[in-house]
């Protein structure tokens, strides 16, 4: 029994043992009106400034229905579409199992939303980041391709002990990137579409520097965590930095 209990809490963990229900049920009425605050708050302020597969995902997606979506109804739409699925998982889960889950095409929903006392600060994301911020783009198949690539990098990067080539990478395109649509700044990352504050700061303030993106580029350019990001990186246009990251190999990652 002993031995039994031992070799369970050393066996290696695999994303699976991450994942939780949802328990949509247990989301509150309060629950439900915080998101439906924050979604029509958020598309009041975007209007057109995000990139449009985003605001063809949300639709796709039926995401503006009243209250948390329930995952279950959510991946009925969007795994047969792109095969990304959402799973829930309590919080942040470490960088080796999101790149992981992401190069299954599996993509963590927290399992919680913020209070209406914390509308505009969390300590780390909660449903809202992740199924607005986040999902809407997964419906869209280029870039559901891409960000599968980005979780296979990321593998790689993390068993070669260069993890944060990867998790550069991803911030600089997948969380907060720009993207320039018909010549126009847009938002691109799921970290800008979902932020009440750094939507509109990241294009419009004069105090941060916006360089065009490549991969070399948000290899080696770091990142802000806790604070609104002093540099962004802008896609000339989403295809093109698509096809960028697509054709990156995990040696190629390694040697930029
Ligand atoms: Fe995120």
């Amino acid at each position: 029994m002993l031995h039994r209990a031992i070799a369970t809490k050393q066996r290696p963990r695999g994303w699976q043992d991450y994942v939780v229900s949802q328990e949509w049920e247990s989301f509150t009425n309060d629950d439900h009106a915080v998101w439906d605050l924050l979604f029509a708050r958020q598309v009041d302020l975007l209007g057109t400034r995000v990139v449009t597969p985003f605001l063809d995902g949300i639709d796709l997606l039926r995401l503006s229905h009243p209250g948390v979506p329930d995952l279950e109804g959510l991946n009925a739409i969007l795994e047969p579409r792109t095969g990304w699925r959402t799973v829930a998982v309590t919080g942040l889960v470490p960088d080796e199992i999101f790149f992981a889950m992401l190069s299954e095409r599996v993509f963590p929903v927290g399992n919680f939303i913020r209070t209406r006392e914390e509308l505009d600060y969390l300590e780390e994301p909660d449903c809202f980041h992740d199924m607005f911020g986040h999902i809407p783009m997964l419906a869209h198949h280029d870039y559901a391709d891409m960000t599968k690539h980005i979780g296979e990098l990321g593998s790689a990067a993390i068993a070669a002990g260069e993890g944060h080539r990867a998790a550069r990478l991803y911030w600089h395109s997948v969380e907060f990137g720009l993207a320039r649509e018909l010549g126009e700044l847009k938002i691109l990352g799921a970290g800008l579409a979902s932020s009440f504050g750094e939507a509109h700061f990241s294009l419009e303030s004069d105090e941060v520097e916006r360089l065009p993106f490549s991969v070399e580029k948000a290899v080696n350019t770091p990142y802000k965590h806790d604070a609104f990001q002093p540099r962004y990186l802008v896609s000339e246009t989403l295809e093109k930095t698509i096809a960028e990251v697509l054709a990156l190999t995990p040696e190629e990652l390694l040697s930029l």
